[in-house]
């Protein structure tokens, strides 16, 4: 039996806000008390410190190729080994079917990889590319048997990725009734390629025509269309990276009709804009993510919804690409789009500094409460995934996965302290009040400080229940 004693923090979750002790027994929580004394127990102190349910980060791309022999550039080894130093104890990726393949396939294939090298648990949402009658039929077992109960498809990227509104209705009608949940990559694809090729035949090839082509209004577009085409199939939605005032006000006037309709966005849409394409040369390309960068007042509006939860979680999207080819190849780097913005790999980093960034700019600026804070990096996600309450919380018979947190040191986020493989940050010399300084995974410490002490492979894999029930 391991038994492990955090003494004296202030525990903190999506509702409580007290100083007390907790008994980590076996991998879960075993008790929670003003004072708890276990003879045989290994003992933290965390007096001054937050204690909080470790991350659940429900969005991110590791080892994902992108097609022609593109891959992000985290493994799942280096990508959770990344999540834990940020605060994060469970991952939901992607399982990727390629045309033809059966979805059960493409989960297999993800499983192998994962179960032999994630650091922390993780989950897979399964991704449609090739919507038929046979995979369609498979969709049941994967939800309720197979513990993948979200599906992803995208609007965007026609001739990859895309699928059409008919497939994206027969998609919700096949897992609505199973407790399953459609999550969409909501960009107009077909118009978005149209002024891709118009910008390029002006000879239009440096990054920010990435944003450019990507206009705030196809993304309200078609936020608003795949809401509609839910709202006809009784089923709910969800919409991944959600950048644009005008995609929120889609999902606003969805949830002011009592439509289930929900959102996560990341942190670069809360703290940067578009005039960082305004950098010289290619170093822009660092910030070319699908959708891109916004106009500045979204900003504001994002914070608003986070707030009044017309957005309910804040996820990554950890997307890595290389700036810099040297580091692990041009496959893996955003130099192939040196002469075409449309050829530079779409993805950014940032699965590290999550929590930081939330706590230092939404907590200690004002804009969210400490509360709201845990709600949104750990139990909003756990809950609308199927994951709650073994994960997310901290209560008794909960996984004790546990972020011990300083409020009050300072450091500065950059590429060269942090734990991916990736060479660049978009936050390169942030300096943030708020550090992780403990990481316990199922009542195992996995980070202590800078040293890292969990295992290679000791992540498991998290069948979840039905998504998107939380109304
Ligand atoms: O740019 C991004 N977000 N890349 C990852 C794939 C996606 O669109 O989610
Ligand atoms: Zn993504």
């Amino acid at each position: 039996m391991r038994r492990t004693l955090i003494k004296g923090g202030r525990i903190v979750t999506a509702v409580d806000d007290y100083v007390g002790d907790l008994l980590l027994e076996d991998g879960r929580i075993e008790a929670i008390g003003r004072t708890l004394d276990a003879d045989d127990a290994e003992v933290h102190d965390a007096a001054g410190l937050l204690v909080m349910p470790g991350g659940v980060d429900v969005h991110v791309h590791m080892e994902t190729p992108m097609g022609d022999g593109v891959e992000t550039c985290d493994s799942f080894e280096t990508g959770t080994i990344s999540a834990a130093f940020g605060g994060t104890t469970t991952i939901v990726d992607f399982a990727q079917q390629f045309r033809g393949e059966s979805p059960k396939t493409a989960l297999d294939r993800r499983l192998a990889s994962a179960e032999a090298q994630c650091v922390i648990d993780f989950g897979f949402h399964s991704i449609l590319t090739d919507v038929n009658p046979s995979a369609l039929a498979e969709l049941p077992d994967l939800v309720n048997n197979d513990g993948v109960s979200s599906i992803k498809l995208y609007m965007a990227y026609p001739d990859v990725l895309m699928v059409d509104d008919a497939d994206i209705y027969r998609t919700m009608r096949k897992v609505g009734d199973h407790g399953g949940m459609v999550n969409l990559h909501a960009e107009n694809g077909v118009v978005i390629q149209a002024m891709i090729e118009e910008a390029l035949e002006a000879g239009n090839t440096s990054p920010k025509y990435h944003q450019l082509t990507r206009p705030q209004l196809m993304e309200g577009e078609a936020t608003h269309r795949v809401i509609r085409i839910a709202e006809l199939a009784e089923v709910p939605v969800y919409i991944v990276h959600l950048s644009a005032k005008e995609a929120l006000d889609a999902v606003v006037e969805a949830r002011d009709r009592g439509i289930p309709a929900f959102a996560e966005t990341c942190p670069h849409y809360l703290f940067l804009d578009k005039s960082e394409y305004d950098r010289p040369g290619f170093d822009a390309a660092k910030f070319v993510m699908t959708p891109p960068l916004r106009d500045h007042d979204c900003q504001q509006a994002l914070w608003r919804g986070l707030k009044f939860d017309d957005l309910q979680i804040v996820s990554t999207d950890h997307c890595p690409f290389c700036f810099n080819e040297k580091a692990h190849g041009l496959l893996k780097s955003k130099q192939l789009g040196k002469d075409d913005f449309s050829k530079i790999p779409n993805g950014a980093p940032g699965v590290e500094f999550r929590l930081p960034l939330l706590f230092d700019g939404g907590v200690r600026e004002g804009r969210i409460n400490l509360n709201r804070f845990v709600q949104l990096i750990a139990t909003a996600p756990a809950k609308m995934f199927g994951l709650f309450p073994r994960k997310g919380t901290i209560a008794v018979g909960s996984d004790a996965d546990i972020v011990l947190f300083d409020p009050q040191e300072k450091h500065i986020l950059s590429a060269d302290t942090h734990h991916s493989n990736v060479d660049y940050s978009l936050f390169e010399g942030r300096e943030v009040t708020g550090r992780v300084k403990k990481v316990f995974s199922r009542g195992e410490l996995i980070v202590d400080g800078e040293e890292w002490l969990g295992k290679t492979g000791r992540g498991r894999f998290q069948k979840r229940s039905a998504s998107g029930r939380i109304l």
